[in-house]
């Protein structure tokens, strides 16, 4: 799956940032239990410096090509924050309708365009797979910003890291994910993510948007405990981690279809009178009425927090990639 694009030539004794440098990051399959703690150790150094000195000089005369063909608001800017933060630069490309995109030119040819000019390549596109197949024609690291309905390796990480800062612990955690499992790639990777973990992790979703049973099979080939839901009562009392997902409208045939579905579930301050006082509730965000406002003065409520955590891991992979941490 790890592609290395890790110069040759280089001797051991000068690598840098451990396993990932000169990595594309594609899917959390690549990543080990020790790869993830590598990261956040990182990400919490990330987090103290910012918290000092604000921007610093780790990725001075770098440059960061910011590829996006699907809308993104807290990925694109984040990655341009945390390469800010480390002195770096952005090109940033989110209309691509003004790119040469808009004359036809292929994904392959558009990466290769941007290796030239920059040192790391974020994309985001609609089709599966997209950004492992701009890896085979570029010897820069590309990092998956989410392809489709596949996966969002950094959001997985970043996600992970909030649950180690807010709970304290990764191990033995009871995750409940809830709503369009089929589509949603935050979750498709953060389960996935999760089987380093042991967690427990229930699926609550309507019967149509059920996670794929080809990622439930490979979880349970991981020896995880699994179980699916259609209601979110049973589940509630006992979860840690209440991890909430739109339903993702871009996905459907048509609109019957997504309206039909699209206020399947609602977490209320009512919702939540039968939940645990230290469980967290997690959200990828954007939210689009699953979560009512009323919750986000919930002390529980941490995906405004879960954002800023993004910074500190985007910073983190951003300094393993270029060799740096
Ligand atoms: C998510 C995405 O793009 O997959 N957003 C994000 O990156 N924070 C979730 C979503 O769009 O629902």
């Amino acid at each position: 799956m790890t592609t290395s694009v890790r110069p040759a030539h280089l001797p051991l004794g000068e690598i840098r940032g451990g396993r990932l440098y000169g990595q594309h990051i594609l899917s959390v399959k690549q990543f080990s239990r020790e790869d993830v703690e590598a990261i956040f150790v990182i990400a919490e150094e990330m987090r103290t410096m910012v918290e000092r000195v604000g921007t610093f000089d780790l990725l001075k005369g770098k440059l960061l090509a910011n590829l996006f063909y699907e809308p993104s608001t807290r990925t694109s800017s984040s990655f341009t924050a945390a390469m800010e933060r480390l002195g770096g630069s952005v090109i940033p490309i989110s209309e691509v309708r003004y790119s040469s995109v808009s004359k036809g030119e292929s994904l392959p040819d558009t990466v290769r365009t941007l290796e030239c000019y920059s040192d790391v390549i974020v994309l985001r596109h609609p089709e599966v797979g997209a950004a492992a197949t701009a890896a085979r024609y570029v010897r820069k690291p590309i990092i998956n910003a989410g392809d489709g309905i596949g996966e969002h390796p950094t959001q997985a990480l970043l996600d992970l890291f909030t649950i180690r800062e807010e709970l304290g612990a990764m191990d033995g955690l009871t995750v409940t994910m809830l709503g369009d499992l089929k589509n949603g790639r935050t979750v498709h990777s953060l389960s996935r993510l999760l089987a380093h973990y042991k967690a427990r992790i229930n699926f609550v979703s309507p019967e149509s948007l059920r996670m794929p049973t080809e990622i439930m099979n490979e979880l349970s080939a991981r020896g995880m405990t699994l179980s699916e839901h259609r209601q979110l009562d049973v589940v509630l009392p006992n979860t840690d981690v209440l991890y909430v997902t739109r339903v993702q409208k871009e996905r459907f045939a048509s609109e019957e279809e997504y309206n039909a579905l699209k206020d399947a579930y609602v977490i209320t301050p009512d919702t939540l009178k039968a939940a645990k006082q230290r469980m967290i509730i997690m959200h990828p965000l954007p939210r689009v009425g699953e979560i009512s406002m009323d919750v986000d003065d919930d002390p529980r409520a941490a995906y405004f927090r879960q954002m800023e955590y993004g910074l500190y891991v985007r910073m983190a992979l951003l300094a393993m990639v270029l060799g740096k941490a």
